[in-house]
Formats: C-alpha cells, sequence, structure tokens
C-alpha cells in the first residue's frame, strides 16, 4: 500500500490540535504542562491517562497506551493509521495527495464508505419528506402535537417514512444505491414472493435518526402515528450500527455531558429530544436494549456522573440491580431518579416545563444507597436480613471508595471494619478459586524487548524536553558510552537533531523504546531548565560508571597476570594505564561537581589508549 507521504502527515499532526480531539472523548483538566483525564483504553478510577500538548502526544500511565493524535483514532474509532490522517486532514487543511489504493483497500473502503452515504442519503429523503410533503402533514401535526419545535426537528434531522412500499427504495435506487447495499444498511426488505424485490422497511412512521460518535447516520428509529403494529421499528443490526455500543443523542450531548460532568441516562428517543429541546443537553438513551459496559465505558470517559431516569416498576428495579455493578466497577457515581406521579421526562417537561424537570432533579438519590435500602427493606433488618444483604453486595463493595463503603456501613448498621474484613476475605476466597481478579490491564506478555533502565529514562527526558541544554553538551559525548543502549540510539539521534517526538516515536519499531518515549513525552516535570545541564552530566556519570569501573578492575587484573608471569615493563604500562584512568576519574567527579559540564563529558569515556593485551595467559 503505497503510503502517505511523510510530510503531509506530518503537516497534519503539526495543524491538528491533539487537546481538541481528544477532548471529543475523555474530560480532561488541566495539571502542570498536561491535561489528565480518565483513560479511555483500560478501566481506571483515577486519571493516569495524559495528553501533553506542546508534545502532540497522549499517554497513559496505567496502560501504557499511547502515541500522537493518528494514533489516538486510530485506537478510539478503529481506524486504519491513513483513515485517521485523512479524518484530521481536512480540518488542518492539508489535502492528501491521491495515491494508489489496492483493488482491496478500495473495494473495502467504498463499501463501508458507501453504506454511510447510503444511510445519509435515506436520512436527507425522510427529513424532506417531513419537512415539505404534503403526506407528512399527519406527521408534522403529530410533532406539534408533542411539542417538538422546528428547531429540534431540524437539529435532530426527524424524518418521516412516507406509505407506499417501495418511496425509499425508489428514491435510492434512483440514485444509483443498489439493492443489496439497502437491504445491508437494513432499510428495505426482501419481498417473500421470491421475486427479489425489496420494499421499504420504514413506512408511515415519524423517522428518528441514529448517529455514531462522529455524527454520520447509522441507523433510524420509526415510531408508528397511530392504529395497529408495533409502537417502534428499528433498524436491524448492521455493519455500522450495534446496539450494544450506540447510545441515541451522544454525539449531540457529547459537549454537554463534559461541560456539565454529568449524564442523564433516559429510555426512549422521545425522552431525549424533549430534554435536549427544554436543555438538557446532557440526555441520551439507549436504543430500546439493556445498558452494556461499553456503554458505560463511553460515558465515563466523558463525565463520571451519571443520573438514571427510570421507571418505578419491578422492571425499572431489575435494571437497577443489573447496571449498579456496572457503574460501580468502572467507579461511575450513579444516582437514580424516579420522576413524580411515573411520568417519563418527555411528559414532565411538556406539562411543567424545564422547571419541572430541574425540580425533578433535586429528588435523585444514590443508587447505590437506594440499591442497599431495597435490600434491606426485602430481608429485613435482623442480623440475618443485613448479613444476607451484605453478602449479596460484597463484590460490589471492594470497588467502593472509603466514602461509599462508610456510607453503606452506616446504612446496614454494621461496623466498617467488619465489612472490610469480609471484602477481604471474599477477595482471598476467590482468588484461592483460582478466579481471575476482576480487573488487571497487563497486556499480552512481550517477547525481549528493550527494557529502559532509569538513567537512560532520563537521558532521554533531557533530550526530549531539554533540548536546547543538552544538545550541544551530548555532541561531546563519546558514542561508545552508549554502547550497550543500541536500540535508542537512532531515536535519540533524531531527537537531537530537531525531528519532533511524534515523527521519531512512529518511525521507531522498538516496542520498549517507542513505550518509553511515549511515556517520556507524557511526563512534563523533571529537570528544569537551570538544572538540565547538570542532570545530564549526571545521568552520563552514571551511565558510564560500570564501564568506567570495568575497564579499570580489566587492567588492575591485566597488571597482576603480567607481573606474575614477568613481565615487568607491560605491567608497568597499564599500572600507567591504571593511573591515567583514575586521574581521569577524579577529574571527571571534580568537573561535574563544579557543574562543568563541558569539561565531564569528553571525559566520560571507558575505552583508555593500550596495547592491546589479553586477558588470558
Ligand atoms: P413515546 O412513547 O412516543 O414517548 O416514545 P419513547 O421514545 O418515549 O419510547 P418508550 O419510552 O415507550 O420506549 C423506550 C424505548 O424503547 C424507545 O425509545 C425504543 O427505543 C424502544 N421501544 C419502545 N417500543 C418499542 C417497540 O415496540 N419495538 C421496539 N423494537 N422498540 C421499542
Ligand atoms: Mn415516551
Amino acid at each position: 500500500m503505497a503510503r502517505i507521504p511523510r510530510d503531509v502527515v506530518e503537516a497534519v499532526r503539526d495543524r491538528t490540535d491533539i487537546v481538541q480531539v481528544v477532548s471529543q472523548h475523555v474530560k480532561l483538566q488541566r495539571r502542570g504542562g498536561s491535561l489528565v483525564g480518565l483513560c479511555p483504553f483500560h478501566q481506571e478510577k483515577s486519571p493516569s491517562f495524559n495528553v501533553v500538548p506542546a508534545k502532540a502526544m497522549y499517554y497513559c500511565f496505567g496502560c501504557q497506551n499511547g502515541g500522537d493524535v493518528f494514533k489516538f483514532l486510530m485506537q478510539i474509532n478503529g481506524l486504519s493509521f491513513a483513515e485517521a490522517v485523512k479524518e484530521l486532514a481536512g480540518p488542518a487543511g492539508v489535502e492528501i495527495p491521491e495515491r494508489e489504493l489496492s483493488p482491496e483497500e478500495r473495494r473495502q473502503l467504498r463499501a463501508r464508505a458507501s453504506l454511510y452515504d447510503l444511510m445519509q442519503a435515506a436520512q436527507e429523503f425522510f427529513h424532506s419528506k417531513l419537512l415539505t410533503s404534503a403526506e407528512g402533514q399527519v406527521a408534522r401535526d403529530y410533532l406539534q402535537r408533542r411539542a417538538m419545535t422546528q428547531q429540534t426537528i431540524e437539529e435532530h434531522g426527524l424524518g418521516w417514512a412516507p406509505a407506499g412500499w417501495t418511496s425509499l427504495v425508489d428514491h435510492l435506487q434512483n440514485q444509483g444505491y443498489p439493492a443489496g447495499l439497502i437491504l445491508q444498511g437494513g432499510l428495505a426488505k426482501q419481498s417473500d414472493r421470491g421475486n427479489g424485490r425489496i420494499y421499504d422497511a420504514f413506512r408511515e412512521r415519524v423517522i428518528i435518526p441514529i448517529r455514531d460518535e462522529r455524527g454520520r447516520v447509522i441507523a433510524f428509529g420509526g415510531r408508528l402515528l397511530e392504529g395497529d403494529g408495533p409502537k417502534y421499528i428499528n433498524s436491524p443490526e448492521t455493519p455500522l450500527y450495534n446496539k450494544s455500543k450506540v447510545l441515541y443523542g451522544l454525539e449531540a450531548a457529547r459537549k454537554a455531558i463534559s461541560r456539565r460532568d454529568r449524564v442523564l441516562l433516559v429510555e426512549g428517543y422521545f425522552d431525549v429530544l424533549s430534554l435536549h429541546q427544554a436543555g438538557f443537553t446532557e440526555a441520551v438513551a439507549t436504543c430500546g436494549t439493556s445498558l452494556t459496559d461499553t456503554h458505560v465505558q463511553k460515558l465515563r470517559r466523558l463525565s463520571q456522573n451519571i443520573v438514571v431516569l427510570m421507571d418505578a416498576d419491578t422492571a425499572g428495579t431489575r435494571a437497577a440491580a443489573r447496571t449498579l455493578p456496572m457503574f460501580v466497577t468502572q467507579g461511575m457515581q450513579a444516582w437514580r431518579l424516579q420522576l413524580p406521579d411515573a411520568k417519563d421526562p418527555d411528559e414532565l417537561i411538556r406539562e411543567g416545563g424545564p422547571e419541572a424537570m430541574e425540580d425533578a432533579l433535586k429528588l435523585k438519590e444514590p443508587l447505590l444507597e437506594w440499591y442497599t435500602t431495597q435490600k434491606l427493606q426485602t430481608y429485613g433488618y435482623s442480623d440475618s436480613g443485613r448479613s444476607r444483604t451484605l453478602d449479596e453486595m460484597v463484590d460490589l463493595l471492594g470497588h467502593l471508595s472509603p466514602a461509599q463503603v462508610s456510607t453503606f456501613a452506616a446504612l446496614l448498621r454494621m461496623n466498617e471494619q467488619l465489612i472490610l474484613q469480609r471484602v477481604a476475605e471474599r477477595r482471598a476466597d476467590a482468588s484461592s478459586h483460582g478466579e481471575a481478579p476482576p480487573y488487571h490491564d497487563e497486556g499480552p506478555p512481550q517477547a525481549q524487548r528493550w527494557r529502559p533502565e532509569r538513567d537512560i529514562v532520563h537521558l532521554l527526558w533531557l533530550v526530549v524536553h531539554r533540548r536546547d541544554q543538552v544538545a550541544d553538551l551530548m555532541s561531546l559525548l563519546d558514542p561508545q558510552v552508549l554502547e550497550g543502549h543500541g536500540p535508542i540510539l537512532e531515536p535519540m539521534a533524531r531527537l537531537l537533531q530537531g525531528e519532533s517526538l511524534a515523527t521519531v516515536i512512529h518511525e521507531t519499531s522498538d516496542v520498549g523504546v517507542n513505550r518509553t518515549l511515549q511515556a517520556i513525552g507524557a511526563r512534563t516535570r523533571l529537570y528544569s531548565e537551570d538544572e538540565a545541564a547538570h542532570a545530564l552530566g549526571d545521568v552520563l556519570h552514571r551511565i558510564c560508571k560500570p564501564l568506567y569501573e570495568g575497564t579499570l578492575q580489566r587492567l588492575q587484573r591485566q597488571s597482576q597476570q603480567l607481573r606474575d608471569r614477568g613481565l615487568q615493563q607491560e605491567m608497568m604500562h597499564t599500572l600507567q594505564a591504571v593511573a591515567s584512568l583514575q586521574t581521569r576519574k577524579r577529574t571527571l567527579q571534580d568537573a561535574i561537581r563544579h557543574g562543568r559540564m563541558e569539561d565531564a563529558i569528553p571525559l566520560l569515556a571507558p575505552i583508555v589508549d593500550l596495547p592491546e593485551t589479553t586477558d588470558s595467559p
């Protein structure tokens, strides 16, 4: 596959604000020279995910995932490198030269791309039918009765699927979309009559477009106006649409969730629409399915606070029982909100306006507490009832913060220590039965690879973050000093020449070096500019020390052997070398102590001029 030229890649990277890209997926907070947030690539409760704008890099100290903005998009959206570059090229104003694609690449690209195009074309069709067609009048009336404003209709792209069996199919086929693709997109069904005809899947329904996180239409919900039939018909799962991953409204809600640091999770499309219209733009819904871990993962990147609006019925209770562990294990703070008079948010707002919703939100209660109370009410407050409640919740408790454990203890009227003890016992029990600990983030074991030593890490840090202070000094260094660290030599040389860290990482294949460089890029504070030269001397000195000492020992051993063999002259020669090396060592230490690094660094060489004598007799 032809590559996108390197300078194009760099231009896109340079003109892209990594913080802006990452912020669309992770809620970031400034900390020193970097921004931190909860890692989207592994489960964690305290932020170890760093974005360093100055280096155009991100890195997670928890799972070691890191890289540049392209890598981020590749990982988070499942794109290829080329797709990630292309995605950012437009906004960055960089043109990507046309290149040859392999036929297979072209086919795949076209298939996916045209499925998106197809869904987009269908959405436009439905939307225009709603806005302008005569037959759309019933739908316009319906939406008006439901108090949907013109702005909401347009922002959310609502539509109307006309009557007739092939309105959409005809329209799409006229535009050149083949029947196979229309079927694949879930927009049509195959006729049973065996004539190979296809007909519209959505007919006489209000259409609610479902978008992915990037705002592309990937599916539809179709609501019946009146009459017989299921209230909703939804798109089937397609190559673009996976219900257990998609949240309705997330694209529109993303900013508000992040800004208000809160998610409102509701059940229906119309609840989302009403809430957004009333200003609660942090609302999302599942697409008629139950909430999954993946859903929660997507949300927690944006906020860890979630208010679940639930029905009062037993299904609502069961849902709480099922979702609570997901929230707890993922470190989310979850509240439960049951609206007064068992209304849904849509009704509540239609009757009482945004104020009614705002008031209702004050009634939210922590899901964990509510759930515990439910259990206690079921099993009773007797010793055995409380003990049973504890038993059933003990797995969750291990994930709670100390404050939450205290609350739980108070509810249960039990001693906190006792509870923690039970948690510990349960853990020990689980591990002795060979159960995997709930979360561990280690990747698969890596093959033999270069591993960083502390001093090498510090050296690289200086090269990356204090290049101006150390580049000249580094040019004085005898290359032999770093001989044992082969994999870092080339990347380091390139960094010293001023190549960007992102480029060097991108073009370094050694996994160990790569991870180390990523981690270094994310670590903004280690040595100040004033400290840099001195730190370099210290670090190099420590790296060099074993070599120095080794050479000294070797020479001393040699001189003994020479003496034993009666080779007086050679022995004297060797001893002179030992002496000169020792002198050099003192000069070196002196220079370093006094901060004269330009004197010290050239002395950091383990080799002395010496006629080659063998160690062996
Ligand atoms: P309204 O009743 O018009 O207010 O719609 P709603 O969006 O509030 O839906 P409701 O609360 O009744 O249901 C919640 C969600 O469950 C809907 O948004 C759909 O995703 C899904 N759903 C409801 N009814 C059906 C149905 O008949 N079939 C399918 N497949 N899904 C449904
Ligand atoms: Mn509803």
